[in-house]
């Protein structure tokens, strides 16, 4: 079932993102699952502050992010990698043994690695982002639904969209990433997705009231017994 919360803007939707993370965050030994891009930054903005303050600790919090890049060095600034410790570890008391990425490297066992060891935990919270084309993941329309961790062959649309970290030049950003699959992020406890801005307001529709297809990868959310979408007015623009 989606619950859907539509607010003014970015920072009402880091803020009420907020909320729900610190409930999870709450309850001490988490397992977070967790996304990059331009969505969360606000949100981690909020974590980092509230740990500032003492409210919060990631001593007992494991964490599995949903992709990385194929190919770009893990040190690269636009690795997920980097982004991750930017925005979020290098801030925080998380132990370092509990933070797991997707490996950027092209075997396919480094995908079922990554299977076997999320197959030891079960995800509270899954954070997502939305791509304008449906994604969540990595998982680029037309992806199946009992896909698990894999390697993925970004979508023209997502090559572009991801340029803006690239120099706006789409001839550096990699053309593949390792992202869990849609049955894995399915067997999360709970789902958080939030978009803001008008281009994700098509795929926010689809998802919500679009038939639940393959097309749309998003649209998948609706057979998951506990999802909230929390969006702006911008990417609420045709709900
Ligand atoms: C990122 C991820 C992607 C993004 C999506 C939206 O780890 O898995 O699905 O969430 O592409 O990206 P932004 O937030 O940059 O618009």
């Amino acid at each position: 079932m989606i619950k859907l919360i539509k607010v003014k803007n970015y920072n009402e939707v880091s803020k009420k993102a907020f909320e729900i993370m610190k409930e999870v965050l709450d309850k001490k030994t988490v397992t977070l699952g967790l996304a990059t891009g331009s969505s969360p930054i606000g949100l981690y903005e909020r974590m980092v502050d509230s740990y500032n303050k003492n409210e919060i600790s990631f001593k007992d919090v494991t964490t599995f992010n949903l992709d990385e890049y194929i190919g770009l060095d893990v040190n690269h600034p636009e690795s997920y990698s980097s982004f991750m410790n930017r925005n979020l570890f290098s801030k925080v008391d998380i132990n370092k043994n509990n933070i797991n990425l997707p490996k950027n490297g092209s075997d396919s066992k480094l995908s079922e690695e990554y299977e076997d060891l999320l197959s030891n935990h079960q995800i509270d919270l899954q954070l997502l982002g939305i791509g304008s084309n449906g994604h969540i993941g990595f998982n680029e329309p037309g992806t199946s639904f009992d896909s698990l961790t894999h390697i993925v062959d970004l979508n023209e649309s997502t090559i572009q969209d991801n340029a803006r970290f690239f120099d706006n030049d789409i001839s550096k950003v990699p053309t593949q990433a390792r992202s869990m699959g849609l049955a894995t992020i399915m067997k999360s406890k709970k789902i958080l997705l939030i978009a803001t801005s008008e281009n994700k307001a098509q795929a926010i529709y689809d998802m919500i009231h679009g038939e639940v297809t393959i097309d749309c990868p998003a649209s998948i959310l609706q057979n998951h017994p506990d999802v909230t979408v929390i969006v702006d007015e911008d990417a609420a623009k045709l709900i």
